[in-house]
């Protein structure tokens, strides 16, 4: 069967790009989203995230009448599904959002339909999504029962596009493909091919998992080693940057940078699906996933010292004191909030600061709820003229572009070392 009509589910960072890539190769695109909001923003031809060069895409897409949005799926020849994976209070992996779209589907599959998830998932999500369908549908044939003879093909393809690129990534990157057999491995392969221009490499359907989950591992891993750096070079008064700017001009050393933590629904969450399935081997990836979640606090101790300070120095009560947070995004240059360590280092932050908080972010115009009332979305200069200590958390452009000049505070306390 070819693709003539392809249907995503959730339209967010990772769907809704791919949507747009799938329709400006002409094919016929239905989106499915279940936030209402979404669907009505994208069948306007508008976006509702920030992302470079979507817009453009999208809006000529619906335009052409090649993509359009609904809550409910429909009838398509493949389906791609990339809704949430969270993890829950314990970090078990969420597979709510997985199943309630996979049963969603289910009504409309037709023999010949091929099924991808896209979403980061724990080892073995593809099998129980296979398991969910052919509950949903005894008439038709599922790879784990009928192998290639299948009615329906089931791959798991994930995603590794970086926020902020992903219109360029979505296209040059090389694709992992696993099938759970080597039929719906080739027919993922021929979907992306309408508009990847990286390799499709061929794996089965755990090891494609196991991949995804690889990856943003050892990213934490060495994101965590850094941090842990941080922490040791303050106590030796040694400059981490430069220490690691030195340490890098070896030929085999390539050490990270570090940070407020490790924030973003992929690289801060995705670790702990390997822990969960395997607790007892998965000790450095534990370890440095606690690192990495300690930071902010170490942070705020930071932030604590630097106003104590200003205090000694100043003579103030420390209600007169002005902290200004420079970033709340998980990343730079980027609106997505989500397990941000620069938004938790400020509500920690408004927890114990009894002056004001000046919150500098570019790129959001509503506070999130969690600081409603506590903080002041500030425009940077306003912020640099009125704050008494900077809290540099996120390395928007905007930032990086400071003279040094512009900054007279004598107290900062400087996450990712631009102000140094
Ligand atoms: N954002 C990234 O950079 C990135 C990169 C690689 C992988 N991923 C993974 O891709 C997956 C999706 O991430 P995202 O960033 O696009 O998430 P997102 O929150 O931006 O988008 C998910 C969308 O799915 C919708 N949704 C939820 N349940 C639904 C359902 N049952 N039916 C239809 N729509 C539904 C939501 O309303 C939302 O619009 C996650 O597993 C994530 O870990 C994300």
């Amino acid at each position: 069967m070819s693709f003539d009509t392809i249907s995503v589910i959730g339209l967010g960072y990772v769907g809704l790009p791919t949507a747009a890539a799938f329709a400006s190769r002409r094919k016929r695109v239905i989106g499915v989203d279940t936030n209402q909001h979404a669907v009505d923003t994208i069948n306007r031809g508008a976006i509702h995230i920030i992302e470079p060069d979507l817009g453009r895409v999208v809006t000529d897409a619906v335009r052409q009448g090649l993509l359009r949005a609904v809550s409910q799926p429909q009838p398509a020849d493949a389906f791609l599904i990339a809704v949430p994976t969270p993890f829950q209070h314990d970090h078990e992996p969420d597979l709510s959002y997985v199943k309630a779209a996979v049963l969603s589907l289910a009504p409309v599959l037709e023999p010949g339909c091929l099924v991808i998830l896209e979403s980061t998932s724990p080892v073995g999500t593809i099998e129980q999504m296979a398991g969910w369908l052919a509950v949903a549908r005894p008439d038709l044939t599922f790879p784990h029962q009928a192998g290639e003879a299948a009615d329906i093909n089931i791959a798991y393809c994930p995603e590794r596009v970086l926020p902020s690129k992903i219109m360029v990534e979505l296209i040059k990157n090389d694709r992992v493909i696993g099938g759970m057999t080597p039929c719906c491995s080739a027919r993922a392969a021929e979907l992306y091919r309408i508009f990847l221009e990286g390799e499709c490499v061929v794996t089965n359907a755990r090891t494609a998992e196991m991949c995804k989950l690889t990856e943003n591992s050892f990213r934490d891993v060495n994101i965590a080693f850094a941090n842990e750096l941080s922490v040791i070079c303050a106590e030796q008064q040694i400059n981490v940057w430069e220490l690691i700017a030195l340490a890098n001009r070896h030929p085999r050393v390539n050490i990270l940078q570090p940070g407020p933590g490790v924030g973003g629904h992929c690289i801060a969450v995705d670790p702990w699906f390997i822990v969960a399935q395997n607790p007892a081997q998965a000790r450095l990836i534990r370890t440095a996933r606690q690192i990495n979640d300690d930071k902010p606090d170490w942070v705020v101790e930071k932030v604590k010292a630097a106003v104590a300070d200003c205090l000694n120095d100043s003579g103030r009560g420390s209600s007169d004191v002005i902290i200004a947070c420079f970033g709340l995004a998980f990343k730079p240059d980027i609106d997505d909030l989500r397990e941000s360590p620069a938004l938790y280092v400020t509500e920690l932050i408004t927890r114990w600061h009894r002056g004001q908080t000046l919150v500098v972010e570019p790129n959001v115009d509503v506070l999130p709820t969690s600081l409603d009332g506590l903080v002041t979305l500030a425009d940077r200069d306003h912020a640099l003229a009125t704050a008494d200590v900077l809290v540099m958390l996120v390395d928007h452009h905007q930032f990086r572009a400071l003279a040094p000049s512009a900054i007279r505070q004598r107290w900062i306390v400087d996450t990712r070392g631009v102000w140094r």
